[in-house]
Formats: C-alpha cells, sequence, structure tokens
C-alpha cells in the first residue's frame, strides 16, 4: 500500500504576467516524505512552492492538499487546509518579541491537529526559548529562520514547505537547520524543500525531484540522484 498523498501540483502552468515560468509540472508529496525539489537558480522551485501555496496560482492544472483541489484558492484558505509555506524572505514581525510571534501564529490544523504548542516548540528549538522576549526584528538572520519554521509549525501544518531555508546563512547555522529538518522528519512531519544545494539535502531529504527552465527532470531517491553523476552535471550547480 502506498502512502496517502498530502500535496501535489498536476500539470500546473505558472505565468508571471505574460512570461510562463512553469510548464506543465507535475509533483507529488506523500506523508512522512522529506522531499527535496532542487535545480540552480532560476529553474522555477520558489515559483512551484509559491504555486502550492496560492501565492502565485496556475492559469492551469491542478493543485490537491490531501486529496482536496485548492487551485485558485487564495493563501489563507491554502494555509488553512494544512500547508505551513516558510518562504525565503523571512517574514516576521519585527516589532513584536519571539514568543509574541509564536503565539499570533498558533491554530489548529485542518483535522483540529493540536500538536505544537509553545512548549513543544523550546523543546524542538531550544535556541528559541532565551530569545523569547526579544523583539524579533533584533535577531540574526539564522535566529530569523529558525522562527520563521516555528511560527509555521504552530499552525498545526499537514506539510511543511520550507524554501532555501539554508540560503545566506553561516555554516553553523545550516548545521542546525540540518539538524531541525531531520528531527521533524523522524516525527514523521511531511517536508517540500526547495534547495539549490544537494549536499544539504544529502542525509535530511528522502527523495528529490529536480526542475529544470520550469519542468521536472527527474525524480527518485535522493540516494539514487546522488549516483547519477549524469542529471548532477546537467541539471545541478555541483
Ligand atoms: N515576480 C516575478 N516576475 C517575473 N519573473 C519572475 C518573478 N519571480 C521569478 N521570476 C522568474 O521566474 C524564473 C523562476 O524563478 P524562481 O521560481 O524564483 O526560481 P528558483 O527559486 O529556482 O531560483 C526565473 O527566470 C525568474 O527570473
Ligand atoms: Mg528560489
Amino acid at each position: 500500500m502506498s502512502a496517502r498523498e498530502i500535496v501535489s501540483a498536476e500539470g500546473i502552468d505558472v505565468f508571471y504576467g505574460t512570461s510562463q515560468i512553469l510548464f506543465g509540472l507535475s509533483l507529488s508529496v506523500s506523508e512522512g516524505q522529506t522531499m527535496a525539489l532542487l535545480g540552480r537558480n532560476g529553474a522555477g522551485k520558489s515559483t512551484t512552492m509559491k504555486a502550492l501555496a496560492g501565492i502565485a496560482p496556475p492559469r492551469t492544472g491542478r493543485i490537491r492538499v490531501l486529496g482536496r483541489e485548492v487551485q485558485g484558492a487564495r493563501p489563507h484558505r491554502i494555509a488553512r487546509a494544512g500547508l505551513g509555506f516558510v518562504p525565503e524572505d523571512r517574514q516576521v514581525f519585527p516589532e513584536h518579541t519571539v514568543e509574541d510571534n509564536l503565539i499570533i501564529a498558533a491554530k489548529k490544523g485542518p483535522a483540529g491537529q493540536d500538536h505544537w504548542n509553545l512548549a513543544r516548540i523550546y523543546e524542538m528549538l531550544p535556541l528559541l526559548e532565551p530569545l523569547k522576549n526579544r523583539m524579533a526584528g533584533n535577531l540574526s538572520g539564522g535566529e530569523q529562520q529558525m522562527l520563521t519554521i516555528a511560527r509555521t509549525l504552530m499552525g498545526n501544518p499537514v506539510a511543511l514547505l520550507l524554501d532555501e531555508p539554508s540560503e545566506g546563512l553561516a555554516p553553523v547555522i545550516v548545521e542546525r537547520i540540518g539538524a531541525l529538518i531531520r528531527k521533524l522528519r523522524d516525527m514523521g512531519v511531511t517536508v517540500l524543500l526547495a534547495e539549490q544545494n544537494m549536499h544539504f539535502c544529502l542525509g535530511i531529504a528522502s527523495h528529490a525531484t529536480v526542475i529544470d527552465k520550469g519542468q521536472i527532470v527527474y525524480r527518485d531517491s535522493i540516494e539514487a540522484l546522488r549516483k547519477d553523476e549524469t542529471v548532477k552535471s546537467r541539471y545541478l550547480a555541483l
């Protein structure tokens, strides 16, 4: 029996104005998978994430969350359906404390899930607790990245969409973010992880989908990709 599909795109075309960015793209993430979405800069990773989250709605094709069609729905409705999107620009409320940022984001999941609360977040991300009374705007880039992931978890999503969480961060912070995603994976959280850097995804992701020029060009286990020199040299910057 195959695992339940949590989120999928089927044959989506996405445009910015008159320029087409995604071409009949299909992608599926099953329960408990940690799916890496890999591709060079400009390949369409962020656009794919934004399409799933309702920020760049597809002109044609379907998007499903837990089997329900959500294409064309507003981003807040898709969030309520269970997609927890962490965009690359790390949106926190800078004038609010870390703890207020977490409290504001608290909600139950689509089936009433309430696993995540402040205590569980601080247990998972112990670095945040001593910062709880700090203004979010005064955190370092790495701390803000942790906070945006934590805020999204407070919404009890059925899948977490992370757009290049390691981008622009110091190696020691990148390592911590990797450890956090591994912990989430081991808890069974479903993750779609957009990354340019395949090495970051090794030891984290279970599966890999490769995107190039707005189309999916490869899908397999991350281990199979690791050994595939042709695909790596053709589609990934290594
Ligand atoms: N707001 C936008 N308006 C027009 N073109 C855009 C916009 N955002 C991204 N693009 C273009 O869409 C393509 C895919 O971008 P993006 O999805 O951000 O790629 P990636 O995340 O893989 O680097 C690129 O050619 C980029 O220049
Ligand atoms: Mg991007």
